[in-house]
């Protein structure tokens, strides 16, 4: 059978940076708030003038991660692209990669899982190489949070926290036996959706229904959290498919050498790096400059660890994520 394993990794994130100050010309808030609550010191939002977008993103990081992995566009088997905040209600990213990168016209699927929608993504791309059908795949996640967002004291609780970027990585066949990814577990709870969610414009919602109504306390075309229970599931879900990778694989957390947790909050990163004793330089955070970066979030901090030397040949490294849907899982890689 053969193994994959990442050979390219690129992020890109827009030059734009708010800080938390920035933020209470929209709002009531403030920087200790956020720092206290979150971590996040500041985040990316797209400048509109620049043209950047979830599509053009996720081509910008898939261009650099590509050339890392020494192949060219016309090496790349198969796309998968993950975001919550697409370009067009349909089609998805996926395809705008391929024409974006003029690529042959291979397979493109797009993942709606939201932040764990890198995971998902990267279990998938693993299963095809496993199985023979494909030789690199291009898994990107993108997300521009900024075009969504209530700017706005009633949006602050959800508003506050997200950023744009966006992540690729190229994952390769190899024969190498024992390294690479060593295995992916995936999760979801869809009793929880309306936890954390947007409900319009979709099927349910549409546009002349929400026009029609014109209700200022109508919220349902932004997005809305209950933070307080999905923190509570996140440190739960978190800690379990992180052990459930382990004991899959028969380790143990001392076996970590660099944990990439998704960057939803800083303390739920610092919850679970306690509760597997791990010192800071095996934990990889970055919420403080991005926020949330949603499908992004993971590829983001997984590259940025690996550009500053944090990963070596033959290092642990788990990746692990929770969110809407509820969606959640882990991915163990042997690098
Ligand atoms: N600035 C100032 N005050 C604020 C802000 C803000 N930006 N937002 C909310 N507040 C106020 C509230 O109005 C509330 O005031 P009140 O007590 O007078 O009613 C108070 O602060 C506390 O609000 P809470 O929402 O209870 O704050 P909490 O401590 O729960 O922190 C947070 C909120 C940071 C969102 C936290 O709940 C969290 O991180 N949850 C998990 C997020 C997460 O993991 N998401 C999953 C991934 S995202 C995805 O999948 C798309």
């Amino acid at each position: 059978m053969y193994n994959s394993k990442i050979t390219g990794l690129g992020y890109y994130v827009p030059e734009n940076v708010v800080t938390n100050n920035d933020l209470t010309q929209w709002m009531d808030t403030n920087d200790e708030w956020i720092q206290e609550r979150t971590g996040i010191k500041e985040r990316r939002w797209i400048d509109p003038k620049t043209g950047d977008n979830t599509s053009n993103m996720g081509a910008k990081a898939a261009r650099i991660a590509i050339e890392r992995a020494g192949l060219t566009k016309d090496d790349i088997d198969f796309i998968i692209f993950a975001t919550l905040s697409p370009d067009m209600y349909f089609p998805g990213g996926g395809v705008r990669v391929q024409d974006l990168l003029d690529m042959p016209t291979i397979g493109a699927l797009d993942v709606r899982n939201q932040c764990s929608g890198f995971i998902y993504s990267l279990s998938v791309a693993d299963q095809f190489i496993k199985t023979g059908m494909y030789k690199n795949v291009l898994v990107i996640g993108s997300e521009n949070h900024s075009g969504g967002l209530e700017r706005s004291t009633r949006g602050r609780g959800v508003t506050v926290i997200f950023g744009d970027g966006a992540g690729a990585a190229v994952l390769s066949r190899s024969e190498a036996q024992g390294k690479g990814i060593l295995s992916s577990h995936l999760h979801s709870e869809g009793k929880h959706a309306k936890e954390l969610a947007l409900e319009g414009p979709s099927t349910g919602r549409w546009v002349p229904e929400i026009i029609k109504e014109n209700d200022p306390n109508d919220v349902s075309y932004y997005p809305h959290m209950n933070g307080q229970f999905v923190f509570k599931h996140a440190v739960v879900r978190f800690s379990e498919a992180i052990i459930e990778g382990l004991q899959t694989n028969n380790l143990q957390a001392t076996d970590i050498d660099m944990l990439i947790p998704h960057q939803a909050n800083l303390r739920i990163s610092q919850f679970v790096q306690k509760k597997f004793g791990l010192s800071d330089d095996k934990v990889h955070n970055n919420i403080m400059k991005y926020g949330n970066t949603t499908a992004a979030s993971v590829i983001i901090a997984l590259t940025e660890a690996w550009e500053l030397g944090k990963i070596k040949g033959n290092d642990l490294v788990v990746l692990a994520a929770f969110g809407s849907g509820f969606t959640w899982g882990s991915v163990i890689i042997r690098w």
